[in-house]
């Protein structure tokens, strides 16, 4: 069963909200999902899972929230070569750079050496009712990718 570690940075709940539905996607495809906040936990604990997902709300012109800056540094010690890993985050489209964060996240990942296994989920402001079923689809797509992977 594998193993999947969501941390999230939310400072108003929409990322919140999105990455608690991701985790009960992942636990109705029949995998194991710990879900914390950023500001709760350190990048190389992502060495104590098998995949990961990273979430962020956007902030000021297209940046990553302040709350993930430390994460985000921690992940430059990480090799994440193996590591399946994917991004999910909310903004707003009334910014120029439409949930920037979750860009940047990959790009960190990539960096990392990690392998980007779906297309990042950008949900504006929280999930409505057809966005919280795409949301455990992330999740449970997700799950399926890797266990087929592995
Ligand atoms: C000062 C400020 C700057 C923002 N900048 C962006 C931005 O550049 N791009 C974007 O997509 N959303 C931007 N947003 C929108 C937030 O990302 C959005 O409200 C999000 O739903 C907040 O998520 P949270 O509830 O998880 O904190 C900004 C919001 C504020 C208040």
């Amino acid at each position: 069963m594998a193993k999947v570690l969501v941390a999230y940075a939310s400072l108003t709940g929409n990322t919140e909200e999105i990455a608690e539905l991701i985790a009960e996607g992942i636990r109705q495809a029949g995998g194991e999902a710990v879900l914390k906040s950023v500001t709760d936990c350190n990048a190389d604990e992502i060495n104590n899972y098998e995949a990961v997902l990273l979430g962020a709300y956007t902030w000021g012109d297209g940046e990553l929230p302040d709350e993930f800056l430390d994460f985000y540094e921690e992940m430059d010690e990480l090799d994440l070569a193996g590591f399946k890993a994917a991004a999910f985050g909310s903004g707003d489209t009334g910014y120029s750079i439409y949930c920037g964060a979750v860009d940047l996240i990959v790009e960190k990942l990539k960096e990392r050496g990690a392998e980007i296994v779906q297309e990042s989920l950008k949900i504006e402001y929280g999930p409505n009712a057809a966005e919280k079923d795409s949301c455990r689809n992330f999740g449970r797509q997700f799950l399926e990718t890797c266990a087929a992977v592995s």
